[in-house]
């Protein structure tokens, strides 16, 4: 049976932090110190880590990044989602985890950012996440694509976000 863990980086144990280091390194090859070094340097207190649990054993991962956005020129809250991982591919866990956090971008009635792959763009859309196209965004020095979640957009729209790459 699947079970969420949420947990605001303040409240972090070191047994938390293992086990997100665990699982990403099913998916990059990153040394522990390497991995310990970017939590330590681009996780705030706010942000959150979402752990997908089956049968008590942890199988995905993602974090939720507070940020700050300019959306149509106007300063909005948006959640980063970023360091998305399975345990296993093709195994549904993603697909679930993803879920969990898109309800959590919609209660918290935040806008929903991403970054990824070309690859990766028909996960996100079938979770409802829709591409931007590069005139609808404007973001510091990134070669991803860009989407986003929880929010409509037109021909006009323009989200500004300067932050750090998640
Ligand atoms: C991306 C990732 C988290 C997706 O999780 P997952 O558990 O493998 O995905 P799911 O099993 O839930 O797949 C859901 C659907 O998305 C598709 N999908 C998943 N990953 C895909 C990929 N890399 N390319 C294309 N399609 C993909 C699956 O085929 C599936 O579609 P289907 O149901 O029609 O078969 C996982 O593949 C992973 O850890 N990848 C490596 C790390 C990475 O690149 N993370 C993304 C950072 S933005």
């Amino acid at each position: 049976m699947f079970e969420i863990k949420l947990i605001k980086h303040q409240d972090v144990t070191d047994q938390d932090i293992k086990e997100v280091i665990n699982l990403k390194s099913k998916q990059w090859s990153f040394s522990l110190d390497n991995q310990m070094h970017w939590i330590k340097n681009n996780i705030k207190n706010s942000d959150f880590h979402i752990l997908l649990l089956l049968d008590k054993k942890s199988v995905a991962y993602l974090n939720l990044i507070d940020i700050e956005l300019i959306v149509n020129g106007i300063n909005r809250k948006g959640l980063g989602v970023g360091n998305v991982c399975a345990i296993e591919k093709g195994k549904g866990y993603g697909f679930e985890l993803m879920k969990e956090a898109n309800k959590i971008i919609t209660n918290l009635n935040k806008i929903g950012f991403l970054f990824c792959k070309e690859p990766l763009l028909n996960f996100y859309n079938s979770l409802d996440w829709e591409e931007l196209e590069p005139k609808n965004y404007n973001v510091r020095g990134n070669n991803f694509k860009v989407m986003i979640f929880n929010i409509k957009y037109d021909n006009e729209f323009l989200i500004e976000y300067d932050g750090i790459i998640f």
